[in-house]
């Protein structure tokens, strides 16, 4: 490892010792400090090279600074960036029609992060209630699944049963039941139950942050037909696992399941700016009438170009099929490493998770450490469990680098 600086002009120590003292202590980060990324790699200042399994929690799906992208940003960045919704603009419009083609929805609404666009369709979902199902004022019910992670906002962690999510932060949104995931039952005995009055129910097709759990085959499509029954949106969280990160365009199609509601955030900017968006058809999104709700950068002309390029890549450069392939490769390889620590490999396409049994005093935030020095960057979600989600653009020959690299470290510490 090298220790001149290369990147920028402060060191990593520098860099950190800054955060530490003059940011919030909102996150424990692995200690590295990041000065440049190129497509699956980041460095740091010093010029180490890392590869990225992280993706940014899978917002950077088409690489680091993918030049397309990159390219439409500059050139937008130097024309016009933000007007407001006061006025129309025009990208906006010519982004709303390329989104809803390209994931099959009649309207689109754009806001800025993930939680944003859940909190809008929270929102969607009661105005939907009141206005069309007709359940009586102020008496509409989410359903929401253990385990969730749907962001940060004060309604999303009402909903959370994550005490680092929740606790210290009440009193919470009334109108939430809890049901456990991958449960059909649960969710047919909370429909029976509170059916007439439920408004939605919302669900990750795979919970990321939960640790890349994997729901049985059929799960997604029962919830759905039970929610057809009762009269209920079914609406699902796909900003973690939407936009080809797990081998499909969205993690629904695997089950030709089609959202009331979709919501969709992280790599639909590609990883250059805040950037995420609810679809539905119009009988429920034009429920929420002019001056209902907003944000004033949603959908700025800048997020637009940027998202309709970032989509471009997407297709343009087959990233669902690739993740699909090579997420096959990837947990092969992964379930030939013979080590008493690596209990489990799960996960679909290129999101995927491996589960880790302590041993000789290392457990996963350990093992994190140990991939860094030799080189591959990712972090623990929960105690046990590690992510691997790289870039969807990295070919054949980096990821098995990448699994040499973790090979050698499971080799190392089982010793
Ligand atoms: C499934 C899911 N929904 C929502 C969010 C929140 O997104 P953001 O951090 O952009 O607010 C996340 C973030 O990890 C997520 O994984």
């Amino acid at each position: 490892m090298s220790d001149k600086l290369v990147y920028g002009t402060i060191s990593s120590r520098e860099a950190m010792e800054l955060e530490e003292k003059y940011g919030a202590h909102n996150y424990h980060p692995l200690p590295v400090v990041l000065a440049k990324g190129q497509g699956v790699f980041l460095w740091d200042p010093e010029g180490n090279r890392y590869f990225d399994f992280l993706s940014a929690y899978s917002a950077v799906n088409q690489g680091h600074c993918h030049p397309h992208i990159i390219n439409a940003l500059t050139e937008q960045a130097q024309t016009l960036t933000l007007t407001s919704r006061a006025f129309y603009n025009n990208k906006l419009g010519e982004t709303e029609k390329y989104i809803t083609d390209f994931f099959n929805y009649e309207s689109v609404l754009m806001m800025n992060s993930g939680a944003e666009a859940v909190e809008t369709a929270l929102k969607l979902a009661r105005k939907w209630a009141y206005t069309v199902k007709g359940i009586e004022s102020d008496s509409a019910v989410l359903i929401f699944c253990e385990g969730n992670f749907h962001g940060r906002t004060i309604a999303i962690v009402s909903a959370s049963t994550d005490p680092d999510s929740y606790d210290g932060y009440g009193p919470f949104l009334p109108g939430i039941v809890k049901i456990p995931y991958n449960d059909v039952n649960a969710l047919k005995e909370a429909l029976e139950k509170h059916g007439k009055s439920v408004a939605g129910f919302v669900v990750e097709p795979i919970q990321g942050e939960a640790g890349v759990m994997v729901p049985d085959d059929g799960y997604l499509k029962a919830c759905y037909d039970l929610c057809k029954q009762h009269n209920v949106l079914f609406i699902a969280d796909e900003v973690q696992t939407g936009i080809a990160r797990t081998g499909k365009l969205l993690a629904v199609d695997y089950e030709n399941v089609r959202p009331d509601v979709l919501i969709l955030g992280k790599a639909i900017s590609g990883g250059v700016l805040p950037v995420s968006a609810v679809l539905a058809d119009k009988k429920i999104m034009m429920t929420i009438k002019p001056g209902q709700h907003g944000s004033t950068f949603g959908g700025f002309p800048l997020a637009c170009v940027v998202a309709k390029a970032a989509l471009e890549v997407v297709k343009d450069e087959g990233l669902a099929q690739r993740a699909y392939e090579l997420g096959k490769f990837f947990r092969e390889q992964l379930r030939n490493i013979k080590s008493p620590m690596l209990k489990v490999v799960r996960g679909k396409g290129l999101l995927n998770a491996i589960i880790v049994e302590p041993m000789n005093g290392f457990e996963a935030w350990d093992v994190c450490l140990k991939l860094k020095e030799k080189g591959l960057l990712c972090k623990p979600t929960h105690r046990h469990i590690i992510r691997f989600a790289p870039p969807l653009v990295i070919t054949k020959e980096q990821l098995q680098e990448a699994v040499d690299i973790i090979t050698s470290v499971f080799d190392e510490i089982s010793k």
